[in-house]
């Protein structure tokens, strides 16, 4: 038989396993007869606000529109910038472009990869009314440095929380250190549904009410329109029965994440940096390596039958729908070609995971 080789990634493993539970959790919503706004909607909100330590969380119809939503429950006055990283996926630039706002963005730290705090602190002008940290490839970044830098100037801090569900700090989960954050529910996230999804949590009431309010067409009661720039986004019965199914798995599979990014890591020639994933403070929802050349990286582990990906290979300011030449983030644009994402999901078999540490052993640098 031929080898198939290590998928980056295969959610049918994990479908299978919890195919009696999925079924069980869309019966009940069939059998209930709602399918929009009821229990299973409900309840999931009080789960996640009770396992993030927030007071609120309003399910959304994915991580994307929980950052539109987010920034526009956010924006009070007639600042209109928003900063953020240009190396995470592109989603806040399309949130905030949607929400007609303007985007600027700050370098990231060399090290992480994350928003280079300090960086942020000259990046910000009087525009500015709103700050983007990405828990990028599920580490938790510096909330608490941002927000020393943000509150004193009245500029709202998010945190995108995507990829970093269930990492911890000491300061608490990620998810409840800023005035909002956002997450998506995507099939391939920690946390992922059958479908699209996402939420936005905060501890604070009034920012929970506006933010709920423009996710259902700026509704105070129903038919009563009273928050400009109110929209449809909402997240359904049958997702929000998945996700409630799925939520006490998630610090499991986390730390499974970290053990195959440590073995990864302990596997890995020099040249080739594994980013460290050990401590709570991070999901594991990516293994990124940083090597000097990471096409000749993919091409030999594709060679002994690994599947790998980028994320992401093109910044935000050198997209072409979004290209801004007047942008310049030296470490942004270093690592573009430098980075290489592995294998790194909780089904992976032990065997699959030392195949994987093998390839990166006897990859020739
Ligand atoms: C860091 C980050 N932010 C936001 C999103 C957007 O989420 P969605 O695909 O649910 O819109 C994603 C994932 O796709 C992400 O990885």
């Amino acid at each position: 038989m031929s080898n198939p080789g290590v998928p980056f990634v295969d959610l049918s493993r994990a479908l299978a396993s919890e195919r009696a539970e999925l079924l069980a959790a869309a019966d009940r919503v069939i059998r209930s007869g709602w399918l929009i706004h009821g229990t299973e909607h409900r309840s999931f909100e009080t789960e996640l606000a009770r396992y993030l330590g927030v007071g609120h969380v309003i399910g959304v119809g994915n991580g994307t529109d929980a950052l539109e939503l987010a920034l526009r429950a956010v924006n009070r006055d007639e600042r209109r910038t928003v900063l953020t990283v240009a190396n995470a996926g592109g989603y806040t630039t399309t949130a905030a472009r949607a929400a007609g706002f303007r985007v600027g963005y700050v370098d990231v730290d060399p090290q992480t990869h994350l928003m280079d705090v300090s960086a942020a602190a000259t990046a910000i002008d009087d525009d500015t009314f709103a700050v983007v940290i990405t828990h990028l490839y599920g580490r938790a970044a510096d909330v608490a440095g941002l927000r020393a830098i943000c509150e004193p100037r009245g500029i709202s801090v998010i945190e995108d929380c995507a990829q970093a569900i269930g990492a911890r700090t000491v300061d608490g989960l990620v998810g409840s250190m800023a005035d909002l954050a956002t997450f998506s529910f995507y099939p391939t996230k920690n946390l992922g549904a059958l479908g699209d999804g996402g939420a936005v949590a905060t501890h604070h009431v009034e920012l929970a009410e506006r933010v709920r309010r423009l996710s259902q067409y700026g509704w105070a009661d129903k038919y009563t329109s009273t928050e400009p720039g109110g929209r449809n986004s909402r997240l359904d019965e049958l997702q929000a029965a998945v996700l409630r199914t799925r939520l006490p798995r998630v610090d499991d599979g986390n730390q499974r994440r970290r053990d195959i990014i440590a073995r990864y890591a302990a596997a890995a020639p020099d040249g080739l940096r594994v980013l460290p994933a050990e401590g709570p403070n991070h999901a594991g929802h990516l293994c990124v390596v940083e090597t000097a050349d990471a096409r000749a990286l993919a091409e030999h582990l594709a060679g002994v039958g690994v599947q790998t990906a980028v994320h992401y290979p093109i910044p935000d300011h050198r997209q072409p729908s979004t290209a801004r030449s007047e942008v310049h983030l030296p470490e942004t644009e270093r690592l573009t070609g430098r980075i290489l994402s592995l294998p790194c999901f909780p089904e992976l078999t032990d065997d699959e995971v030392d195949a994987v540490a093998r390839g990166l052993t006897a990859h020739d640098l």
